[in-house]
Order: structure tokens, then sequence, then C-alpha cells
């Protein structure tokens, strides 16, 4: 497989990322992910998911690091949503545990760039345009990660697509551009990387590992799921898609509504990420998941995942060659 810029900054043997999932990025996942050859990244949050938890959230997140740190010897990072990591304790983690890479989404690049880069730690940000790209670059990010609407969990507000948002952001910047949305295969990687990406980051696949902390009945949902099985709300705040469930039914069904403001922020709620997540509760959690989930089959390890892509690659390029 191709080597790329990307492989150089984040010195990995192949430009794959598994994606930040608030709750459900362990350290297991993300130390299988790298020791494959990929980039693992833990999710800041993890920690409050484990049983052992005991309410200190940067407590946490340094063992999950300590955990991944002594499951692999590959580099790894850890993923920050900005609008949801106001704590900077939670940020001064990284930095103390020397973690080598970080990913921000969802907020301004202009708040933690700095901060981590000053600390020599690589800094990645999900974009979902390219003005907001052309930001990041600016503010001095090592790379973007061009996110499409395909993808599960948050999305950009102006609903673009990865096949057109990618080619567009690669070309208006000069950094490498990560491909994220709508890949689970090796024909997802090559189409992103014939668009002009240098890298790919994928979610919901990796929802389906062993390793991943999700609930088993999450797993077998996303294995269940077919093209349609998910859908977007929240489109006059923060989109997100997730699978369809009787909550995402009462939330559109409430969205649809004038003077609805209230009762949408009951049942949207701050658990249900939880609920869905880690309690595996399919109708009243929310269960953030790409459509790609469509084309997930089964439920493997982290390592095969990767292994696959990298195996399977040199056949998609073979049959655009003419025979
Ligand atoms: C279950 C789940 C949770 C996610 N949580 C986060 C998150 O906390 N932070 C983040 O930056 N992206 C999050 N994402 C987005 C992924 O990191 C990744 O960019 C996205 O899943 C790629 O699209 P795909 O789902 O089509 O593979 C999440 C995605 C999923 C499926």
């Amino acid at each position: 497989m191709k080597r790329t810029r990307l492989c150089d900054i984040l010195d990995i043997e192949y430009p794959i990322i598994q994606g930040g999932m608030t709750l459900i990025a362990n350290a297991e996942l993300a130390a299988a992910v790298s020791n494959a050859g990929g980039l693992g990244i833990i999710a800041a949050n993890v920690g409050s998911a484990r049983l052992s938890y005991t309410g200190n959230l940067a407590e946490a997140l340094r063992q999950e690091i300590h955990l991944a740190q002594s499951l692999t010897d590959k580099p790894f990072g850890v993923n920050y949503p900005i609008g949801e990591t106001e704590r900077r304790e939670l940020l001064e983690v990284a930095v103390a545990e020397k973690v080598k890479v970080v990913t921000t989404s969802a907020g301004s690049p202009s708040l933690y760039t700095k901060f981590f880069k000053d600390a020599g730690i690589k800094v990645l940000h999900v974009v979902a345009s390219v003005r907001h790209a052309k930001k990041a670059e600016a503010e001095g990010v090592d790379a973007v990660i061009a996110e499409g609407y395909e993808a599960g969990g948050h999305n950009g507000l102006d609903e673009l697509p990865t096949m057109v948002l990618l080619p567009q952001v690669v070309d208006a910047v000069f950094i490498p551009v990560v491909a994220a949305g709508g890949i689970a295969d090796a024909r997802g990687v090559v189409a992103a990387l014939a668009l002009g990406a240098e890298g790919v980051q994928m979610g919901t696949r990796f929802v389906a590992t062993t390793e991943c902390l999700a609930h088993p009945r999450f797993k077998e949902a996303v294995v269940r799921a077919s093209d349609t099985d998910t859908v977007i709300w929240g489109r006059r705040l923060g989109p997100t898609r997730t699978l369809k469930n009787k909550k995402t039914f009462k939330i559109l069904e409430l969205e649809a509504l004038e003077d609805s403001a209230g009762e949408l922020q009951e049942v949207v709620g701050n658990e249900g990420t939880r609920q869905g997540h880690v309690e595996g509760d399919l109708e009243n959690g929310m269960l953030d998941c790409g459509a790609v989930a469509g084309l997930v089959k089964d439920i493997i390890s982290a390592g095969e995942v990767v292994r696959r892509i990298v195996a399977e690659v040199p056949y998609v390029l073979a049959s655009l060659q003419q025979s």
C-alpha cells in the first residue's frame, strides 16, 4: 500500500486511522490498530465508560493511555472533541503522558493547536468544509481530516459528502488530507487515495471489532444495518448520524414541530450516547453510526480490519487496469 506523507508525519506503516469514538474508542482497540500498522485513537472520555471509573476523567484517561502503552510500542493518539473538552487537565494528560498525536474535532482549531504543538504533539483536525480546512492549516495543524456527511456521529452543517468535500479540500491546502466518512473496505480506501487523500479515517467499521468497548448489541446492530438504516437528526444545531430507532424517530417528529425546543432537549438528553454505545439500549439510546454500516458484515479483530484492507488494495487497483 502506498506510503504517504501522513505515514512519515505519524511514523506509521499504513495511512489508516481508527477514528476517535466517544466512550468506546478504548486502549485495546487503539493498540490493536497501531500494532497492525495503522494509527489507533483513544477517546478522551473513554475512561468514564469503564466499570472501574471513579469520577476523575483525567485520571481515567491517564490509565487508559498507560494501558495502551502496555499493549503497543507503536504510536497512538487521543481524540479531543473541542466543544466537549473544556477541562484543561484532560488536555494536559496527553502532554504529560507523551502521547504522539491528537485529533481535535467539533470546534475551532485555534483553541488547542498551539498548546499541543508547543508540546511536540502532532495535531490532526477534523473539518467538513474547505473554509475550515484552510483555517486549520493556517493555525498550524499537521493534517486535516476531511469528514463527509456519511460519517457516523457529529457532522458538518453544510451536508457535504466525502466524494465532493475531499478533492476540494485536497486542492485548497498544502498539508496532507485524511478522508473520513463512508470508508469501510479497500475499495473505499483506493477511492479516497484517488481523490487525493493521503490517508483514511474509519469509525463505523471499527465499532464492529472484538476489541472495541461498544456494547455487543451495538456491534451486532451495525452488522445487521442496511444502507438505509442511519439517519441525520439535529440539523438546526449539530447534525448527528446515528442508527434509526425509537429515539431518533421521536427526535425527528419533534424537530418538525414549532415550539418543541423544551421537549426536544428533554428527549435528546445527556445520557443517550452512554445508553446506546455502552449499555446497548437499541431503542432508547443514541448509536452513532455511518451510512457505510451496510458494508460491515462481520465482527472481527481491529488488526484484521487493517490487514484485510492492506491485502485487498492491490486487487482493487489491478481491477482498474485494462487487461
Ligand atoms: C460510534 C462513533 C462515535 C464517534 N465519536 C466521535 C468522537 O467522539 N469524536 C470525533 O472526532 N469523531 C467521532 N466519530 C467520528 C469518527 O471518528 C470518524 O471520523 C467517522 O466515523 C468516519 O466515518 P465512518 O463512520 O463512515 O467510518 C464517531 C463515529 C462513530 C461511528
